[in-house]
């Protein structure tokens, strides 16, 4: 079980969830999102602390330090930021 930390407004907790993404709406946030394919770019996040790894291939090429949520899962303890 991995922490995830949104500045500014709580926290939840990873728990197997698909991507943080689902994580994220599980835990009440309300978070950008479109396609949750890795293809739009809206859940782009930039990551402060901690790591992640892929769940699938995003299509969008988010920026350095930018994460989707949609395409991702934490391993660790993670600290985002809304961009
Ligand atoms: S929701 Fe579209 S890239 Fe994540």
């Amino acid at each position: 079980m991995a922490k995830i930390t949104v500045v500014g407004q709580g926290d939840c907790e990873f728990d197997g969830e698909f991507s943080m993404l689902e994580a994220l709406d599980e835990g009440g946030f309300d978070m950008p999102y479109s396609c949750r394919g890795g293809n739009c770019g809206a859940c782009s996040v930039r990551l402060i602390s901690g790591e992640v790894v892929e769940i699938q291939t995003p299509v969008y090429d988010s920026g350095e330090g930018e994460i989707l949520t949609c395409s991702c899962i934490p391993v660790s303890d993670v600290v985002i930021e809304l961009i």
